[in-house]
Parts: structure tokens; C-alpha cells; sequence
């Protein structure tokens, strides 16, 4: 079946906005409607396009060509990711770029010029097909998203964009763009000079022809005197029109690149020396070697784990609930209750609030509800001042919010959420205060870090509809959140808390009621090894910056000293008393306590902090009097990668006995749960591929070997005997079901 249909059409439309058939119209409308949902590029439809156009070139009485799409939400979301995944020879990609570089190349070079008109998500190869036509229209609604997101999934923009897109805006405007993968809205794109009209969504297609209508008439000369215009100037002539000019400009942008990634990642890179050099050799030889390059980073392994990545957090964005879960949806713009306006309860409010969510929140006295009220309005105000949001939309959000010290006006909530003191008796005794508000299938979610949800639920009327639902600090920027169930907990309950998670524009993933339950349990061990690494001699910023090379956004000790050392002391005392020897901590964060040395908020941890607390990002200087507490030096002189084994194979072994446990579904939830909670480097693809990497054989002996009180699981090594990994097909996954 093709994908591609070719209309000709008149100038008119009728009322229900189709184009009219005329046979002999001088439009030629190419509609373009994909196989999959969000109408993506393959090489079967990059082939058909190509033949699509051999025909029409031969029409005659064309005047323009439209290029749409008949999806509603997609104009073209790129190219299929799928295909690109599974790719493992560079000539493969480098060809496959090629076919797509020499096909839209035609859209621009036709008797007659050509428009695209786009209306909904543009991304990747969606935008890099609308750069080959000669005009671009997009329709000013709020799924309009157009940009070159390919950096994120560790590839460039391979089908011409990296080239094209330069030539059209200037490169010092299209690097950031290609370098954040940035999506704009219609406007915004309008006004980088991506697309040269903005049309409103209300009967788009006839105000589309008649856009169309003009331009033709008029040869376009505004707006190709527009983009010249815009392209120009003296400080683009400066940066890009001279060998001096390139060379500062790719230094700048490489420095930037390598302080964010550390070097990382391979593609942002190259696409800097493409992007750049773009502004010096011809677009031919620009083509050649853009498409030689994605070839090479296709088959990198920094694109598959991100492929891959990318690809789990799509199925967590769309996950849905258990089977059968009737009653399962959160409701469109809910309405939240909030118990507790500190600092996870105002960020929760904050983040439902901008997501057209109603907020009821509620705290004990009027300080704690006052300062909480603030922190609201401080978050919503700043979406003002980084003009995300006008100031009508901001009083519009904080309208939607009303506060109490009482529980009247609970009645309305499609579900509260519990951010109060972590402390059983209270959380339980909120719970029975708030039940005989709640309608019947109004859920209670409690935020607890570390409490178990079954005990909370016991205290509950109605238990199944308890859920955890445990945000990460600070809850606007972390995008993970665990849904935790019950043994109680019912599956429509489940299936609103995900809906819930997802309207909040998290990701969901599931775990088992268990103590620390995923993330935090997988992070103890391994910041117990960091402070036993101290321990055995090896100097604090050593492992730290151990941490930072491989890519982790803080080291483990700063890290404690962040969270803050005495609930580092309380999380680890609840995993020892569930988990016994394997998981006991060293008594070392027990004797800073005690010194309270409780990290940030103190001044004083591993390091040493000065200013206001809430400021203390940069730590001072390492905290000299630590080695005080310690036994003396030890010979002990590890490398980065002996430390690095040290700090994350425990880690890897507690991942294994999550999986036995059934704590969490498969690897791939541990990975992106890793990635999104604790910030995992995205491009080693998250820990059970890191693993999966090293060889688990190599990780079971290590740890055979090394200086933690465990041995390594059940799990873990009949994989590694096996010769099987986390995520390969041969581990016949979940092997504790193999093993019974
Ligand atoms: P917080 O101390 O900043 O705020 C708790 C607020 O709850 C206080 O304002 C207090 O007055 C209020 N409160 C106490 N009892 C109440 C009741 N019956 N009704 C209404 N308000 C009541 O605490 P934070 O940090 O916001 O933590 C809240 C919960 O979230 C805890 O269970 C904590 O373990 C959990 N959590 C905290 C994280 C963090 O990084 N702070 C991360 C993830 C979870």
C-alpha cells in the first residue's frame, strides 16, 4: 500500500476543509500518510517519495507543489527509529542517509516550487525533508513542534539537515539548535527564519492555498530577501565568512559541548565540525561527508544505549496500568489534594498546576502553609520571567489553586497525595482523617521515601485504593516517579496512579512494596562503597571525580553530602534491618552524625560549604578533619576504572536481587529508573547495560574478590555462568523463574 498520494487540486476547499479534486488545477498536493501512527521516514517510503516525484516533475500546468501530511497530531516525526536501531553496518546508514539527501534534494529542484506544510510534531527527518522544499508553512497550534532532536539519540541530523540548515538561518542560529535538539513552537520557528509563514489552525488547509496563491505570484521575493536579511549581517559575515571567524566559533562550541558532556558523546560534536564547516565548502561535498558521519555514529554503541533509552521512556510515557483495571484513567486536568506544602508537597502542587491540574493543598499552621503558598507562586512567577508563560497564563495557574488548614474542600479530589513528616503514626493518623472526605474511588498516594505502603494501608478504610507514589527532589526537574503497590492496592488504583504520573509528564515505573524500593535501595550500596573506599585510604576527591569521569552527574560523596548525612544514616539503617549483613553501613556517617556534620544543610559533610543553604552548590573545599575519623592511610592505590567497579558492582548485584524479587518488571524499568532518578549517564545506557557491557562474569568475580560483606546472587551468576546478560535475548529473562 503507498504512503505517499499525489491531488491535484483546485485553489478551494470545501466546508469540511478537504481539498476539492480538479484534474486539471495547477496545485499538486502530496499527502503523505505514513504506516506508522506518528508518520515516520523508512527507506521503503524515502523510495516511494522518490519515484512520486520522477512523476510529477513530468506534469504540466503545475504551479506549486504542497507537501502535507494526513495525520493530525504528526506532520513527520522522523525517521524511523527502529530501523535506525537495528542498523549495524556504517555503509548501511551512510547509504541510507544518501537515498534521503537525493530525494528531498528534488523537492527543491522541481519545475515548480515546492511547499511544506506542517502541521503538528516536524522532528528529525520531518524537518530535514521541509528544509528540502523552497518554502515552509506551519500552522500555529499547539502540537506544532518543529527542530532537529538527532544529538539526543547520538546521531546528526543525516539527511541533509545539518547542511541545509545553515544555509537557511545561518550557523551561529542553527548550532544551538542542533546542538540542544531543540523543538520550537510555529512562531518561534517563524522568527528563527525556519519557516516563512504561520498560519492559524482554524480551516488551515484553505488559508494554506491562499498563502500559497500569493507566494507564487509574487515569486517569494519578500521572503527571500527576508531570509537574506536575516542570514546576514555583520557579526554573521564576522563569525562564519572568514577562517578566523569558524575557528573561534567551533572552539566556543566544542568547549561548551565537552564542559556539559565531558566528552562523552561523540555526536554533538561532529556536528559542530559539520554545522561550521557547512559555512566553507560546497552543499554537495557538506552531503557527502554528513552522510558518512551518521554512518559512522549509527553503529556507535553511545546511539544504540540511547536508542534504547529513548525508546523505554516512550513505553513508561505511554505504559498503562494492570488488565481489565476498570475505572482506570485519571481524570483530564484533575483535581489533587496535598497534604503537606513543604518542599515535596509545593513542588508536586507546582508541577500539577502548570499541567492544568486543580490544586487543593493543605498544612497544619499558617507558616508552614504560608511558605509553601510562596515557594508556589516564586516557581510559577519565574515561568513569567523566563517567558515561558505570559502573565495572564500565570495568574490563570495560580488561580487553579486554593489552600486550607482544615480538610474542607477534599471531597472534590480525584486523589490526594500525602507529603507530610516521614513518620508511620502520622502518615497513617492523616490518612484516617482524610477517608470519610474522599468519594469511593478517590485515591491516597503517599510520597513516604522509605516507609512501607502495606503498613501505611493498614490504618485505611479502604486500602485498595493506597498507592505510593514516590517523587525525586526537586520534583519539577526529576522526571522519575515510582509507583509503588500494595498487596491491597487494587489494579484500577494502579492504573490511575500511572495515568496521574503521566498527565504530571513523569515516568512511571512500577516496584514491589519493599524497603528503599528501587532507586534508593540500589543507591545505598553503592554509596556505602564510597565511604568504605574512604575508609580503606583512598582520598575523598579522588572517588569523586572517579564518579564524575565516567559520567555520573556528582560523585557519591557529594552526593551524601546533598541528600544530607543523617537521612543517609536513617535509609541505611532501614535497608540493614531488612536486608541484614550484606547491606550494613559503615559507622562512619554514624560518626558525622554524631559530630553533626550533616552535609549541606549543616556546612559541613565530606566537604566544606559556605553561604546560604540553599545555595551551597559549589562545595569549598574537602573537609580536611575527615581523616580524623579515619584508620590511617592504607597502601590502597586504585585506578578511575578499579574504583568505578568498586563503587557500582554492588550496585549491579542489588539490581540482580530486585529482579529476583520481582521488585521491578525487567531490566530495561531498572535502566530507565537509574537514568531518570539518580541521572545514570544516558549514554552507557543505564546500569544493567553498563553491566551487560563489562561482562557479568567479570563483575560476579570482582565482587567474589572484593572488599563488600556480599556474595553476589542467585541471579547475577547463573547469568554469568550462563554466559547470558541483563537485556540479551539468551538470558531467557526473568531467569528466576528459570530457576524456580
Ligand atoms: P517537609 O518537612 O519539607 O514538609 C512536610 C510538611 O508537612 C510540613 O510543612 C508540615 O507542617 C506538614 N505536615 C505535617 N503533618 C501534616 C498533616 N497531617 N497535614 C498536612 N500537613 C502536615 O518534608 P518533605 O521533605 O517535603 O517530605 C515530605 C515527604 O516526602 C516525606 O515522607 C519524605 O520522606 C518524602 N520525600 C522527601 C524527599 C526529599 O528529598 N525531601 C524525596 C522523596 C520523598
Amino acid at each position: 500500500m503507498s504512503e505517499w498520494t499525489v491531488v491535484r487540486g483546485s485553489w478551494s476547499c470545501d466546508d469540511e476543509g478537504k481539498i476539492e479534486s480538479a484534474p486539471n488545477g495547477p496545485i499538486l498536493h502530496l499527502v503523505f500518510d505514513g504506516k506508522s501512527p506518528a508518520n515516520t521516514l523508512s527507506l521503503p517510503c524515502l523510495e516511494e517519495l522518490g519515484r512520486t516525484l520522477d512523476e510529477v516533475e513530468e506534469f504540466s500546468g503545475i504551479e506549486a507543489l504542497i507537501l502535507s501530511s494526513a495525520k493530525d497530531e504528526h506532520f513527520i516525526a522522523g525517521a524511523n527509529i527502529e530501523a535506525i536501531e537495528a542498523i549495524t553496518d556504517s555503509g548501511d546508514a551512510t547509504s541510507l542517509a544518501q537515498i534521503a539527501q537525493r530525494v528531498f534534494g528534488k523537492l527543491g529542484e522541481l519545475p515548480f516550487p515546492s511547499f511544506a506544510l506542517i502541521h503538528g510534531t516536524c522532528l528529525g527527518g520531518g524537518l530535514e525533508l521541509a528544509l528540502g522544499c523552497n518554502f515552509r508553512i506551519a500552522v500555529d497550534a499547539a502540537n506544532t513542534k518543529i527542530g532537529l532532536p538527532e544529538v539526543n539519540l547520538g546521531i546528526i541530523p543525516g539527511f541533509g539537515g545539518s547542511q541545509r540548515l545553515p544555509r537557511l538561518i545561518g550557523v551561529a542560529k542553527a548550532l544551538p539548535l542542533i546542538l540542544g535538539g531543540t523543538r520550537l513552537p510555529a512562531q518561534v520557528a517563524r522568527k528563527r527564519g525556519i519557516v516563512d509563514a504561520v498560519i492559524p489552525p482554524e480551516g488551515y488547509l484553505t488559508v494554506s492555498l491562499n498563502v500559497v496563491q500569493q507566494i507564487v505570484k509574487t515569486g517569494g521575493k519578500k521572503i527571500l530577501s527576508a531570509r537574506k536579511m536575516k542570514r546576514g549581517g555583520i557579526k554573521s559575515w564576522a563569525l562564519t565568512k572568514n577562517i578566523i571567524g569558524r575557528w573561534f566559533l567551533r572552539r566556543a562550541a566544542r568547549k561548551q559541548v565537552l564542559t556539559k558532556t565531558g566528552g562523552h558523546y561523540p555526536a554533538p560534536l561532529a556536528a559542530i565540525d559539520l554545522v561550521v564547516g557547512s559555512a566553507s565548502r560546497s552543499l554537495q561535498s557538506g552531503l557527502r561527508e554528513e552522510a558518512r558521519v551518521v554512518g559512522e555514529l549509527a553503529v556507535s554503541g553511545v546511539c544504540k544505549n540511547l536508542i534504547a533509552l529513548f525508546q523505554s521512556s516512550e513505553r513508561a510515557r505511554k505504559k498503562t496500568g494492570p488488565e481489565n483495571s476498570e475505572h482506570g484513567e485519571w481524570p483530564e486536568r484533575g483535581f489533587l489534594g496535598i497534604l503537606g506544602a513543604g518542599v515535596m508537597g509545593a513542588g508536586v502542587a507546582s508541577t500539577a498546576l502548570q499541567r492544568g491540574f486543580s490544586v487543593r493543598i493543605r498544612d497544619l499552621g499558617s507558616v508552614p502553609l504560608a511558605r509553601g503558598l510562596g515557594q508556589i507562586a516564586k516557581d510559577v512567577n519565574n515561568l513569567v520571567h523566563r517567558r515561558r508563560r505570559t502573565r495572564l497564563e500565570a495568574d490563570e495557574i495560580l488561580s487553579r489553586l486554593t489552600h486550607t488548614s482544615s480538610l474542607v474542600g477534599f471531597g472534590r479530589c480525584d486523589g490526594v497525595l500525602e507529603a507530610i513528616v516521614e513518620r508511620l503514626d502520622v502518615k497513617q493518623r492523616a490518612l484516617q482523617e482524610v477517608e470519610p472526605y474522599l468519594m469511593r474511588d478517590a485515591l491516597f498516594l503517599t510520597n513516604t521515601s522509605a516507609l512501607s505502603v502495606n503498613e501505611i494501608a493498614t490504618a485505611a478504610k479502604y486500602p485498595d485504593r493506597v498507592v505510593g507514589l514516590h517523587f525525586f527532589n526537586p520534583v519539577q526537574k526529576m522526571p522519575l516517579v515510582e509507583v509503588v503497590a500494595g498487596e491491597e492496592t487494587a489494579d484500577w488504583a494502579i492504573s490511575r496512579t500511572i495515568g496521574l504520573a503521566q498527565a504530571l509528564g513523569k515516568y512511571p515505573v512500577v516496584v514491589k512494596d519493599s524497603p528503599g524500593f528501587l532507586v534508593n535501595r540500589l543507591l545505598m550500596p553503592y554509596l556505602d562503597a564510597a565511604v568504605r573506599l574512604l575508609q580503606l585510604g583512598v582520598p575523598g576527591p579522588q572517588i569523586d571525580r572517579a564518579a564524575l569521569k565516567f559520567g555520573l552527574p556528582m560523585g557519591p560523596l557529594r552526593l551524601i553530602d546533598e541528600v544530607g548525612v543523617d537521612i543517609g544514616v536513617e535509609v541505611a539503617g532501614t535497608l540493614y534491618k531488612a536486608f541484614g549483613e550484606r547491606a550494613k553501613p559503615s559507622d562512619l556517617l554514624q560518626q558525622f552524625a554524631d559530630r553533626g556534620w550533616l552535609g549541606c544543610k549543616s556546612g559541613r559533610g565530606f566537604y566544606v560549604y559556605s553561604g546560604h543553604p540553599k545555595r551551597r552548590k559549589e562545595y569549598r573545599d574537602w573537609n580536611g578533619e575527615v581523616e580524623v575519623l579515619l584508620d590511617g592511610k592504607s597502601s590502597f592505590q586504585p585506578t578511575s576504572d578499579e574504583l568505578i567497579s568498586a563503587l557500582l558492582d554492588p550496585m549491579v548485584d542489588e539490581a540482580a536481587r530486585c529482579l529476583e524479587e520481582d521488585v521491578v518488571e525487567n531490566a530495561e524499568a531498572v535502566d530507565l529508573a537509574m537514568v531518570m532518578g539518580t541521572g545514570f549517564p544516558p549514554f552507557r545506557g543505564g546500569l544493567l547495560r553498563y553491566a551487560d557491557e563489562t561482562g557479568l562474569a567479570v563483575i560476579v568475580e570482582r565482587i567474589k574478590q572484593g572488599q563488600s560483606n556480599r556474595e553476589p546472587s542467585t541471579l547475577l551468576s547463573e547469568l554469568a555462568m550462563r554466559g547470558a546478560t541483563f537485556h540479551g535475548s539468551q538470558s531467557e529473562y526473568p531467569v528466576n523463574k528459570v530457576i524456580g
